[in-house]
């Protein structure tokens, strides 16, 4: 996919720091979205459905190695509990995504989680069943398809960075950037449509690093973006003076996401919860810089505080429900519209087919 913007050009707009200029990219990417994607955004519920982790990855709460939280998994009724919540709700589709296991049983248990939901999700209100992206980290190859033949058609795989010496330094060794790159080429084989991302602010990342995070999701024909700042964790191994401030972290968020719709216009592009982090009206604000999809948590309210792969993570008191209201404020608030019970699938990967 070639992209509508050169490297140089990409630099320059995330390093904007005035604030006439931004608010020009904003309305720029927002119309950009508009014309492209639609004035829909499209809702993916959440199901976390274990915190259980093999990785230690040093930026992550629930890396293996932090003792100090309960570890917890739900059972296959609690997951298809939580997808039909979707389904009743009009979501559309639902995400099942948990810390990285490749052992037969976990494989085995996810199978079964999406193919019960796809059988029993079957309505009038969605002919096709709820859609299903499944964020399970790296599997192989075989497994991909198994879960593929099971009936998900999306997976989130983030690469974290594009810059294998930067990845290096937020992993331990045995993670390898060429294992995540060619896991995203696996995805692709298996028949998902594939989604990626990366952190945003990341100690010792550069504006050239970011424009070649774009760069990478136009080379590997990314069909979606669920990308959002770094963030502290309590959990995790690296210090917390090395998050950025606040402030032009938020910003350099919201125009990564702007420039990423200027450059690549027909790609699903998600405001992530990591936005409402940083400050309240963080996701409306992603939509508002050209971002089309946001993902409401249905998690069981029991289990939620233990899902926290940074600090600060929002909604940890609410229920799916409450969820779904201020959501929805939140989506107006944006001057956009729900895609009430669309799979929602992103223009560029409907060309695919
Ligand atoms: N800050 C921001 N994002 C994080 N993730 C994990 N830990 C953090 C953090 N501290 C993101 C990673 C991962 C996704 C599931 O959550 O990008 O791929
Ligand atoms: Fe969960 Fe607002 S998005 S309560």
């Amino acid at each position: 996919m070639t992209l509508a913007l050169s490297h140089a050009e990409m630099v320059r707009l995330l390093g904007l720091s005035d604030p006439a200029q931004i608010e020009d990219l904003r309305r720029a990417a927002y119309d950009r979205a508009t014309a492209t994607v639609g004035d829909a955004v499209h809702y993916r519920g959440i199901v976390e459905l274990s915190n259980r982790c093999a990785l230690d990855c040093y930026y992550c709460g629930i890396r293996r190695s932090n003792l100090a939280i309960e570890r917890y998994g739900l059972d296959r009724d609690e997951v298809v509990e939580a997808a039909m919540f979707c389904a009743e709700a009009g979501y559309g589709s639902c995400v099942l995504q948990a810390g990285e296991r490749r052992d037969e049983g976990f494989v085995a248990f996810v199978e079964e989680c999406v193919a019960e939901i796809r059988a029993r999700s079957l309505s009038e209100r969605l002919p096709r069943g709820l859609g299903i992206t499944l964020s399970l980290g790296e599997q192989s190859l075989d497994t991909y398809r198994r879960w593929r033949a099971a009936g998900a058609h999306r997976y989130l795989l983030r690469i974290e960075t594009s810059n294998p010496a930067l990845f290096a330094s937020l992993h331990p060794p045995a993670q390898r950037f060429e294992t995540r790159v060619q896991a995203l080429d696996d995805l692709r084989t298996a028949g998902f449509q594939v989604g990626t991302g990366v952190m945003i602010g990341l100690p010792g990342q550069t504006l050239d690093d970011l424009a070649a995070d774009i760069a990478f999701y136009g080379e590997r024909d990314i069909d979606m973006i669920g990308m959002g700042p770094y963030l502290h964790s309590q959990g995790g191994a690296m210090p917390a003076a090395a998050m950025m401030a606040k402030d032009p972290l938020l910003f350099l968020g919201l125009k990564m996401i702007a420039v990423t719709r200027l450059a690549l216009p027909t790609l699903n592009i998600a405001a992530t919860t990591a936005l409402q982090a940083l400050v309240e009206d963080g996701r409306e604000r992603g939509i508002s810089f050209g971002a089309n999809v946001t993902m409401p948590n249905v998690t069981p309210r029991g289990v939620r505080r233990n899902y926290q792969l940074y600090d600060g993570k929002p909604c940890l008191d609410e229920g799916s429900l409450e969820c779904r209201g201020c959501l929805e404020r939140r989506v107006i608030a944006a001057g956009r519209r729900v895609g009430w019970d669309e799979w929602g699938d992103s223009p560029h990967a409907r060309l695919r087919l």
